[in-house]
């Protein structure tokens, strides 16, 4: 393989995985959210060595760990750690933007029981210790509509195996999206997995939202093809 060829493969990349993002910049982000990325996130930025990670060494004093990946502008985390004082949130996403729209959000209210990590998840999921987190939220990730690029959507039978080995068995996974055909490739892989089983709501049906969601910036784009459902898998 020329060496060029060789780059633009490994640019493409991340820990070791195909992208499953877009996109980590945009435009040149403003000095105050430069701010934020530069002076606050190494403050509340997971920290990654060798040892594996146990979340409650960050949070001792949380009943539960929670974990969202993917979180846009950070609406969701920052919403459940402001209503869920008892828990502690590591939330991931590589988008600076939204980053330091979540940072801004975190020091707007004062929360201290969210943290984050800003690069890819799985690289995350890798460093946890086992059965370490209580629940995992997974909402409206990137769709890759077209068939070429569905082996980049983040919800593949590898990275189910990553959330089984860091959830505690009884754990729960949320799944949302609005795109019909994911919806089904992710409801299989679920299906298929020897770890997970589907929590049906008592209305059974997954486009009511769950009571204890709050709505997501991406969610109100409307972009999709379908309603959002919400799937719930409780970890075995
Ligand atoms: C379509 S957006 C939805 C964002 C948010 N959950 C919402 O509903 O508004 C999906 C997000 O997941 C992030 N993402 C994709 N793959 C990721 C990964 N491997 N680790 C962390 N974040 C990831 C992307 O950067 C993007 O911001």
């Amino acid at each position: 393989m020329s060496d060029q060829k060789k780059s633009a493969g490994d640019a493409d990349l991340a820990a070791g995985r195909l992208k499953s993002y877009g996109r980590r910049g945009g435009r040149a982000l403003s000095h105050r959210k430069q701010q934020l990325l530069d002076i606050v996130l190494p403050r509340i930025r997971v920290p990654i060595g060798a040892d594996p990670l146990n979340p409650r060494d960050i949070f001792p004093e949380a009943d539960k760990i929670w974990l969202e990946i993917g979180f846009g502008g950070g609406e969701h985390p920052v919403a459940q750690a402001a209503g869920n004082p008892d828990a502690g949130l590591i939330a991931s996403e590589v988008f600076f933007e939204g980053i330091a729209k979540c940072l801004t959000a975190i020091e707007a209210r004062k929360l201290e029981n969210i943290w984050l990590w800003d690069e890819d998840a799985r690289i995350l999921l890798d460093a946890f210790e086992p059965a370490c987190i209580d629940r995992i939220f997974i909402l409206f990730p990137d769709p890759w509509p077209k068939v070429r690029h569905h082996k980049r959507r983040l919800v593949q039978p590898d990275f189910l195996d990553q959330l089984a080995r860091v959830l505690r068995p009884g754990g729960t996974v949320r799944f949302a999206t609005d795109v019909a055909d994911y919806a089904a490739e992710a409801e299989g892989h679920f299906g298929r997995h020897p770890r997970f089983e589907r929590l049906i709501r008592r209305d059974g049906d997954a486009r009511q939202v769950p009571p204890d969601h709050f709505q997501t910036r991406y969610e109100t784009k409307q972009l999709g093809d379908i309603e959002p459902v919400f799937f719930d898998f409780v970890c075995v």
